[in-house]
């Protein structure tokens, strides 16, 4: 039996990792489980699972009524602080689907506490990949990748690691990949939420729309496989149905063919590797006919150059670029700036990152902090003109 703490339970993630538990009790144990300010879904929850022992909320009010309520379960508020929750958590594996920088301590914390970690949040490696990887040396720790890109190259690398040539990440091109740059310019949230394929949360939308989703899981790759810069490549690709593919210098390619529903990623780390095959419908090979590439070009889409100013200079060029991306999602969200305001702002920030090369966790919550005023400042001051 698997201990399993669910960080981001509430989340588009979070909910198909509650499916694929709910399938199979006899293995996994829900014993914690993280939301944020969806408390419905959390009440909802504790009506389902008996086993929850440990629960994070924002809202301090209602924690006090559920902890009346629900008198065996400790709750912790954004009062009491995400990271002392996280400190305080006891299980085997940690399914980390929380959204954004917030994501980055807890899969530090399963790294220094040897836990199984099903990691869905790509943020993590995108801002401290280098640290994590350190950290990784002196651990029992193994990491799952749920981004369904990076399960499968841990595929198909499982199937044969050697004379790989490329690794090539397929990449859907978003909600705008027919659009040409001009006709950017006053596309709206809701265009933007219309991606193609797949049905994720808000802010990893907006991301496939710029790209900059695909320029985060360049450098995903980069640390999760070692693999360096050059050797990772983008093909847009119109169904999603192949999640990603090697090339190995014999020519051959090895790729993971499948359709695009995140519970199979979810349930192949959740599985360690090891899942029943059956567990979600598979893919239909007289289909295969119908598959579509294309050529990813930088001109179109300017984000994705940034994957190689961050592995290249290391350090906390991550983290600026992860912090300065969240607050333009927000602010692009919240209907502040507009679409191309996003790749205009990231670009600003990105141009001037100080050179700090020996970072921990505290310096990595420095210069978010540092960064998101910055970004905000640089918004303020674009909508006052
Ligand atoms: N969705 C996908 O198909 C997909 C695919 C590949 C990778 N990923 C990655 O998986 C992660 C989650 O994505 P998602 O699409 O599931 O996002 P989502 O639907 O927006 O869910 C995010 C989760 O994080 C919680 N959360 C947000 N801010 C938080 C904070 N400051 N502190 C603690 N919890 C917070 C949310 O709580 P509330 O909702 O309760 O506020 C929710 O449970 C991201 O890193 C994303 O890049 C997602």
């Amino acid at each position: 039996m698997i201990r399993v703490i669910l960080l981001g339970a509430s989340g588009s993630i979070g909910k198909q990792t509650i499916d694929i538990i709910k399938k199979d009790y006899d293995n996994f144990e829900l014993v914690a489980v993280s939301v944020f300010s969806n408390s419905s879904y959390l009440i909802k929850l504790l009506q389902d699972f008996k086993t929850i022992r440990m629960v994070f909320l924002k809202d301090d009010k209602l924690k006090v009524q559920l902890k009346e309520k629900y008198k065996n379960i400790t709750f912790f508020s954004e009062k009491d602080g995400f990271n002392n929750f996280i400190d305080s958590l006891n299980g085997d594996m940690i399914v980390n689907a929380i959204l954004g920088f917030a994501g980055l301590y807890p899969t530090i914390w399963s790294i220094k506490n040897n836990k199984i970690l099903c990691l869905a949040n790509k943020e993590s490696l995108v801002v401290g990949g280098e640290y994590i990887n350190n950290l990784l040396i002196n651990s029992k720790s193994k990491i799952y990748p749920i981004d369904s890109e990076h399960s499968a190259i841990y595929k198909c690398l499982k199937k044969r690691n050697t004379g790989v040539k490329n690794i090539i990440l397929t990449a859907s091109g978003g909600a705008f990949k027919n659009l040409k740059r001009k006709d950017l310019k006053n596309v709206t949230k809701k265009d933007a939420l219309k991606h193609p394929t797949w049905k994720m949360g808000e802010k990893i939308t907006i991301d496939s729309a710029t790209l900059i989703n695909k320029c985060f899981e360049i450098i995903e790759a980069h640390y999760l496989f070692n693999f360096p810069y050059d050797k990772i490549k983008v093909i847009l690709h119109d169904e999603s149905m192949i999640h990603s593919m090697i090339e190995y210098d014999d020519n051959i390619y090895i790729a993971e063919i499948n359709k695009p529903d995140m519970h199979n990623p979810i349930a192949y780390a959740l599985y360690q590797g090891n899942y029943p095959c059956d567990l979600f419908e598979n893919s239909d090979f007289h289909k295969f006919g119908d598959y579509h590439f294309h050529k990813l070009s930088s001109r179109r889409f300017p984000l994705i150059r940034l994957a190689k100013k961050v592995i290249k200079n290391k350090g906390i060029y991550g983290c600026v670029l992860n912090a300065c991306d969240e607050v333009c999602c927000q602010a692009f969200l919240n209907d502040e700036i507009s679409f191309l305001d996003i790749e205009k702002i990231i670009n600003l920030v990105m141009k001037n990152v100080d050179d700090v090369q020996s970072c921990d966790y505290q310096i990595y919550k420095m210069y978010d902090k540092i960064t998101r005023q910055k970004t905000l400042e640089i918004i303020r001051k674009m909508r006052k003109n």
